[in-house]
């Protein structure tokens, strides 16, 4: 899959044509938890691995404070190319990658999903708001966290965010 992705070109959609590269997940292929960010940013499609700027830095923190190492995980994102100036994906980006995501979840049967931020959420639960379910277990399996960018200048964001990472620990000691 990591060929099939890091080979990926001529689809017409706009991400995968302007990113200097695709960025596929990484981390342990048996993980017990798959993080999903929503897409590739600067930092990420000069490098191509997943959260590698600043927000990666806030998640090695995240990772750390619930008692996980990076490599022990499985690090994604929803859309594997940077969209130009970091715009949101639109939904047919979305779609064209959505199948991706699935077989890559469907490869590591992890125990717990954990969407970070809306977009993300959006995918695994379209009705639940990040506002309201952040830090909780929905469905068995997924364990929705607010995205690092958005708590890196948000101080209040950025303690919940950290409340959570504990209780994702706690989960995952269980
Ligand atoms: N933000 C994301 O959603 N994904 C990354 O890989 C980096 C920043």
């Amino acid at each position: 899959m990591r060929d099939e992705i890091v080979a990926h070109s001529g689809c017409g959609y706009e991400p995968c044509e302007t990113a200097t590269r695709t960025v596929p997940g990484e981390g342990n292929p048996e993980a017990a938890v798959v993080f999903v960010g929503e897409a590739p940013g600067k930092n990420e499609d000069e490098l191509g691995r997943p959260f590698v700027g600043r927000a990666g830095k806030l998640l090695d923190e995240l990772l750390a404070e619930a008692g996980v190492v990076r490599g022990d995980v499985w690090i994604t994102n929803v859309v594997k190319a940077r969209p130009p100036k970091n715009r949101d994906p639109k939904a047919p980006e979305i779609a064209h990658w959505m199948p991706v995501l699935e077989r890559e979840i469907e490869l590591i049967r992890p125990q717990l999903i954990v969407p970070l931020g809306r977009h993300a959420l959006k995918h695994f639960a379209p009705a639940a708001k990040i506002g309201e379910v952040h830090g909780t277990l929905l469905e068995e399996r997924l364990f929705p966290l607010y995205h690092p960018a958005a708590a890196m200048y948000n101080q209040t964001l950025k303690a919940t965010l950290f409340e959570d990472a504990r209780a994702l620990g706690a989960l995952l000691s269980r």
